[in-house]
């Protein structure tokens, strides 16, 4: 669903809470979710908060709770727009610090401050600097998936959906690409005529995925589509059929209705998915992210109690972020 249309659905309210999962939950979740969504429905109103979500949310809070839901790059910009009050983000805490960066007047909490993020934690501005006095001149693009203060420390920022046009935006023959190896040489691969110095930084969901499983799955699954997120490492990506961000593999299979599809990617995505292609066989090798775990349908409604996390980014910090972020929202 893209984020206009879950946004067209909220809109379109009174649905029952538990008449939203309807065909995604099965009763018996439905009607123990049901009251918590009520209790959410009415903390958003009175606080004047929406919940934005990442596609790696329990289907309890994509379909049930998110007033808006997408990729980050969708999240960032949603924060950018969004004219609430509070922001709830049910994603890791740098999709947070985003949010905070690109709305610095808004209250933004997290239900987990513990809900992390391996790329985010490999990567230091001390990290940056090295490389920069090592490739003199070299423009330094960051992945979102990382702290504020790397992002301070960037040229820009860029997402799984936009980071070739990201590279090829600065025109040069040279670029500095942190810190995902993998997302890093699948962009090298796609700019052939820009040298790409890649960071050592990895996910450790994506990471976990071999081309051999990928060989095996179209053994077992004739005529399987394969799609994987450019976490994934270079075999991997060699074996699949469609290569990309998570609102990418969610548009591939609306549109496409494919009879059987594996997404290589986190768990909840094919469950998020499947509302959206009812027909579709989904065969799930799926790998779970314990830190987009850490959020639940419960401690969103209690960070709407309480009003925690609260996410506060330093405004020095938080100025320097912004310009990476806005330089790449320009872009795509
Ligand atoms: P997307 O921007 O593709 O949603 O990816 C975010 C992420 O954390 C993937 O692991
Ligand atoms: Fe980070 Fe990987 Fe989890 Fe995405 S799936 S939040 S990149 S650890």
């Amino acid at each position: 669903m893209s984020a206009t249309a879950t946004a067209t659905a909220r809109a379109s309210l009174p649905v029952l809470p538990a008449d939203r999962l309807a065909g995604v939950l099965p009763d018996i979740e439905r009607h123990i979710v049901g009251p918590i969504i009520a209790d959410i429905e009415r903390l958003k109103q009175e606080r004047d908060a929406i919940v934005l979500a990442h596609n790696y949310m329990t289907p309890d809070i994509f379909h049930g709770v998110a007033d808006l839901a997408g990729d980050s790059l969708q999240l960032a910009r949603m924060a950018a727009e969004t004219d609430a009050s509070v922001i709830v983000m049910a994603g890791v805490h740098f999709m947070a610090e985003t949010a905070k960066i690109l709305s610095p007047d808004r209250t933004v909490l997290i239900p987990d401050l513990k809900a992390g993020c391996s790329l985010a934690e490999s990567i230091t501005p001390d990290d940056i600097a090295q490389l920069r006095r090592a490739h003199p001149g070299a423009p330094v693009i960051t992945y979102v998936n990382t702290s504020a203060a790397v992002k301070a420390a960037s040229d820009i920022t860029c997402t799984s959906s936009n980071a070739v046009e990201v590279v090829r935006s600065l025109g040069t023959d040279k670029v500095i690409f942190i810190p995902d190896r993998y997302l890093g040489s699948w962009v090298a691969s796609q700019v052939p005529d820009i040298e790409v110095v890649i960071y050592d930084g990895a996910c450790e969901v994506h990471e976990r995925f071999t081309g051999a499983e990928v060989e095996e799955l179209r053994t077992l699954h004739d005529g399987v589509a394969v799609l994987a997120h450019p976490e994934c490492p270079p075999d991997v990506l060699a074996a699949a059929d469609v290569v990309g961000s998570t609102k990418l593999m969610h548009d591939w299979v609306r549109d496409h209705q494919p009879s059987s599809v594996a997404m290589i990617t986190e768990c909840s995505m094919a469950d998020n998915v499947a509302a959206d292609a009812p027909e579709t066989e989904f065969i799930r090798p799926c790998n779970m992210c314990p830190h987009m775990k850490r959020i639940t349908i419960q401690n969103i409604r209690t960070s709407l109690e309480t009003m925690t996390h609260e996410v506060v980014v330093d405004p020095d910090t938080a100025a320097r972020a912004r310009r990476a972020v806005e330089a790449m929202l320009a872009v795509a």
